[in-house]
């Protein structure tokens, strides 16, 4: 007799011990891959082991090796927790195994995303007839809403880049914010168009696009454009403003792409709306689940609004496939085929916030991140560099570059908290967002004191 559930046990009591020590747990990881490596490498097994114990031993070689990204006090990156019924939403996809590809595989998986989508089109006041693909992150969803502009764009010059490609293909313009994510230029080089070709755009102190040089920019071009905007800046959280680039967009007949891989959930909180005000006239947007709305990886939503650009950007067709008609099939709104159910988590992460919920977390983690600008704001000599409008805080420490590079590892090495830097306006500074359901006020302030101490650690440098 089989045991299908051997393991299960072991794996839940171990990651139940992870989550009650996960809020006072330092946040860098005890050691690096070599001594993962160590732990858990050698020769390939020649025979199989135990469930239990392999579960046991992953846990014993990897638990050192882990980065509490997921606890109240990472703010590198831009990284959220796992909501709880988000997680444990995401232990029923492992033991459902979905093929989430075709409604025939899957018809749970098939509605929940037709669910899912109408409430996440809902919350953030984007079209409902807009089409919605479950992708694995912002990268992922840059990526296809690209593909879906490229072929929009393509198809009104009478080119079908799905059939043709590209060699022979008419010109196809792209003009990006100069503060565009990096991700945008990996899509555009995966989609065979090319990280050097976008056209820049000048952008403002906070990194936001500046209309006035995008209206110039369109003004010189009759190919089709694709514009590339951004809901959330990943150093300041700053937003374009959307009203007069959908306005020039318009006038073009530009395709308006908007990376809103976190900001774009400020239209879900009532207090925030105005900094997305017109976001809902763009063509595409990219918005991850794992990052604010609080679901494990790997979860992300590319949002069309040419449902028919998204599918034909995006389809499989073959023989043997299985299509019901009328039905959903998962596949034709991503790059893959085959992949887990990972709308479940979203779903469950959406019915457990509520509306209320979702803007309560988003407004929370803002007003924490006001005050972790107070805070810092206190150490002698420090400055906040960027407006803080959403999540991010941008902190220069006295004392330089080199000084403030020192600060960020001194504060990594403290553990209480782990934030990362980066170079803003030509000076390297400390980089904070919160975008953690669980982290409290408390939270902030013990992590300004680490902060201040690491300045003071620095101060003569
Ligand atoms: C604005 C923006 N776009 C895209 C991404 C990439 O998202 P992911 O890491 O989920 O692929 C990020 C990540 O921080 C981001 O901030």
């Amino acid at each position: 007799m089989r045991d299908r559930t051997a393991g299960l046990s072991s794996a839940a009591q171990h990651a139940l011990e992870y989550l009650v020590d996960l809020d006072e747990r330092p946040v860098a990881a005890r050691v690096d891959a070599a001594d993962v490596r160590d732990a858990l490498g050698g020769l390939f097994p020649e025979h199989g082991e135990d469930p239990t114990a392999v579960i046991d031993a992953l846990v014993a070689g990897a638990e050192p090796g882990l980065v509490a990204s997921a606890g109240p006090r990472h703010f590198g990156f831009v990284t959220g927790g796992a909501l709880p019924a988000a997680l444990a939403a995401d232990w029923l996809v492992s033991a459902w195994d979905q093929c989430a590809a075709f409604h025939s595989l899957s018809p749970a998986a098939a509605a929940i995303e037709e669910i899912t989508s109408a409430w996440t089109l809902d919350l953030l006041g984007l079209p409902a007839t807009a089409s919605v693909g479950f992708v694995t992150g912002g990268q992922g969803a840059n990526t296809t809403c690209l593909a879906a502009a490229r072929h929009a764009q393509l198809a009104k010059a009478g080119w079908n880049v799905e059939d043709d490609g590209l060699i022979g293909a008419p010109p196809l313009r792209i003009l990006c914010g100069e503060q565009a994510h990096a991700t945008i230029y990996t899509a555009l080089r995966q989609l065979g168009l090319g990280s050097n070709t976008p056209v820049r755009i000048g952008a403002d102190d906070q990194g936001r696009m500046r209309p006035d040089a995008l209206r110039h920019a369109l003004a010189d071009m009759d190919e089709p454009t694709i514009v590339c905007a951004q809901a959330g800046n990943v150093a300041t959280g700053a937003f374009d403003e959307f009203e007069p680039i959908a306005d020039a967009c318009a006038t073009h007949g530009a395709w308006l792409h908007v990376d809103g891989a976190f900001g774009l959930w400020a239209a879900a909180a009532p207090a925030l709306r105005h900094l997305t005000s017109g976001v809902e006239r763009a063509d595409s947007w990219a918005v991850d689940a794992h990052k604010w709305l609080n679901v494990p990886y790997d979860g992300a939503m590319a949002i069309v609004a040419d449902a028919d650009a998204h599918v034909a950007a995006m389809s499989l067709a073959g023989p043997y496939l299985v299509v019901d008609p009328g039905q959903r099939d998962n596949t034709n709104y991503v790059p893959e085929s085959s992949r887990r159910a990972r709308v479940v988590p979203i779903y469950a992460a959406l019915r457990s916030l509520g509306r209320t919920g979702v803007a309560e977390l988003i407004g929370r983690n803002c007003a924490q991140a006001r005050r972790m600008a107070e805070r810092l704001n206190e150490i002698p000599g420090a400055r906040i560099v960027n407006d803080v409008v959403l999540n991010q805080v941008l902190v220069q420490l006295p004392g330089g570059d080199d000084a403030n590079r020192a600060a960020v590892a001194a504060v990594q090495r403290d553990g209480t908290c782990w934030l990362g830097g980066t170079t803003w306006d030509d000076r390297y500074v400390l980089r904070v967002s919160i975008s953690n359901w669980a982290t409290t006020d408390d939270d902030v302030d013990r992590s300004a004191d680490a902060i201040a101490r690491a300045a003071e650690s620095i101060s003569s440098m």
